[in-house]
């Protein structure tokens, strides 16, 4: 069966952006010219997915009005003859089905990941990381689901990280078995860089099945009362069901103000009728060489 669905877990308080993000939710925080969160489900679209499952929580509900239409603006700049505007306001809205399940207590990805057990029923299907963008002309989800439609068998997608990185994220222990691709034999969420297996971290890009929800089941909540998605990833690769593909692109963490500041130049640097001005106003910002 094709992966058609992805979830992708929105409820999360955003501390990390504060206090930007004390009353708008981190995914609508613009990155250029769109909402973070568009370009996650852009990447989504682009990678043949149809169905978007935002697990969101009462306070931002804001994001899947975003993919739905805004009669009154649409009205507007059809009046003002604005068509492009027009044409582009749309295609947001007509771009993705979406499903919004809630996860009604915060208590980690896997718990989110957990919430929509009843909307994915018994496919294959991808999980996106909101806070994860990432560039590249084969989208970074689509890297997994080839894999995915090769092996049959739930993928993550890995990035390699400098050393002083490593505590940030989830880290495999794995064995290469052709370029790119790994054969999981263990991740362990955040470790200490010492005692880390690898320099091969998690990037929010997941191709899974059903199965993980059986696993997901069994695992108890850490130290901050949270379930990790990572535990239950560990119990497949003790089964030696998980693979590993190293992710091609541009990868922006927007949590990271340097990250987002930078996601923000990179898109903005891509239109021809800013680039020249932008640089030239960055240049007026670095201070003179002494
Ligand atoms: C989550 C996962 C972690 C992964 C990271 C990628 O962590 O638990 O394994 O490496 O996303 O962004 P979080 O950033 O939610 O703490």
């Amino acid at each position: 069966m094709d992966v058609r669905k992805v979830v992708i877990p929105v409820a999360g308080w955003g501390t990390r952006s504060l206090p930007a993000t004390k009353n708008v939710p981190k995914e609508i925080l613009p990155v250029f010219r769109k909402p973070s969160i568009q370009y996650i489900v852009e990447e989504a679209i682009a990678s043949g997915l149809s169905d978007v499952v935002f697990v969101n929580t009462q306070n931002k509900r804001i994001i899947e009005d975003h993919f739905d239409h805004n009669l009154a603006l649409e009205q507007l700049l059809e009046r003002k003859g604005l068509t492009a505007l027009l044409n582009e306001v749309r295609s947001v809205a007509r771009m993705a089905n979406i499903i919004v399940v809630r996860q009604k207590e915060q208590l980690g990805l896997g718990h989110a990941v957990m919430c929509a057990k009843e909307v994915i029923k018994d496919e294959p299907f991808a999980v996106m990381v909101g806070d994860d963008l990432m560039f590249n002309r084969n989208p970074g989800i689509n890297q997994l689901i080839q894999v995915y439609k090769n092996e049959r068998m739930p993928v993550v997608g890995v990035m390699e990280v400098p050393r002083d990185k490593v505590s940030r994220y989830g880290i495999i222990d794995a064995e290469e078995f052709a370029p790119g691709l790994y054969r999981i034999r263990g991740v362990e969420e955040k470790p200490a860089v010492d005692k880390a297996p690898s320099r091969l971290a998690l990037v929010g890009r997941y191709v899974l099945t059903p199965e993980i929800f059986t696993h997901l089941d069994t695992v108890s909540a850490d130290g901050a009362g949270e379930i990790q998605l990572t535990d239950a990833l560990q119990a497949l690769a003790r089964k030696n069901r998980l693979l590993a593909v190293k992710v091609h692109g541009q990868r922006f963490d927007v949590g990271d103000w340097v990250d987002y500041l930078t996601a923000n130049i990179y898109f903005a640097l891509q239109d021809e009728n800013l680039r020249y001005d932008l640089i030239d106003r960055l240049r007026e910002l670095i201070p003179p060489a002494r």
